[in-house]
């Protein structure tokens, strides 16, 4: 069924990115496009590619499992054609095992199921990592660590909501930094842990001395005069509190 015709884009992308940054100590920002200027996206992404960002972050919305709507499968290809950057989809969707070779050929280099659609996650997380992506679980602020822990083996990256999901803007809920500690030191080299939700520069360098990782900011990125510096400015308060941490 060749729901998506055109690949090149998909086959032209650089193989493994996000692994690579999952491998590396360095923190990671991964702009939420949610907030970005859309009637502008092909300037809006070549500046941050120019600007240093790494990876970007797609908040794919279904009006079920969050009562609000965003991508489907042409916008992401429109994404991935106007960028080399490593696409992370954060699926916050019902039944995402039916959609995930369409958003893997659409150009999804990593998605992120949740735990709250999927209770029983290894064989779709096992789905990912074949269709060659990274394997991510979420979990929402209400949600215990225990509901994960059984398929922490099956991820690549574990989302620690710090907002519950649906809309940017919302104020981080501090559950996260605990679940992020907790976690931390569980996962081997290759795991990301990674926070979404209300991430600016107070909230920051908590959740990066906790043990987080990878970091996602969506208005904090996108209503900032220049959207790549402020990226820059989030990675550098990550990396000095992470440093700190590690000392
Ligand atoms: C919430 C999304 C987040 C969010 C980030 O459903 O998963 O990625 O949009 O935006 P801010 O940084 O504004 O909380
Ligand atoms: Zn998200």
């Amino acid at each position: 069924m060749a729901i998506v015709s055109d690949l090149s884009a998909t086959e032209a992308r650089p193989p493994g990115s996000l692994a690579k940054l999952r491998m590396a100590a360095a923190p990671v920002v991964l702009p939420s496009l949610l907030k970005c200027d859309f009637g502008h996206l092909a300037d809006q992404l070549a500046l941050l590619e120019h600007g240093g960002v790494r990876a970007l972050h797609l908040d794919v919305m279904d009006g079920h499992f969050v009562p609000n709507l965003t991508y489907g499968f042409p916008l992401v290809q429109a994404i991935r054609r106007a960028t080399r950057l490593p696409l992370e989809l954060h699926l916050m969707i019902e039944n995402p095992g039916q959609y995930l070779s369409r958003y893997r050929d659409a150009g999804a280099d990593g998605m992120t199921i949740h735990i709250e659609a999927v209770p029983e996650p290894a064989e779709t997380l096992a789905e990912i990592r074949d269709l060659g992506a990274s394997a991510g679980l979420a979990l929402n602020p209400p949600t215990p660590l225990s509901a994960i822990e059984p398929f922490l083996a099956d991820c690549d990256v574990v989302l620690v909501m710090s907002v519950m999901p649906g809309f940017g803007g919302q104020k981080f809920e501090p559950v996260a930094v605990e679940k992020i500690q907790r976690l931390a030191g569980r996962l081997s080299p290759g795991q990301a842990i990674e926070v979404d939700g209300g991430i600016n520069d107070e909230t920051i360098a908590s959740c990066a001395s906790a043990g987080a990782g990878w970091f996602v900011a969506g208005s904090a990125v996108f209503e900032a005069e220049d959207p790549a510096t402020e990226v820059s400015r989030l990675t550098r308060l990550a990396a000095e509190n992470q440093s700190q941490h590690q000392e």
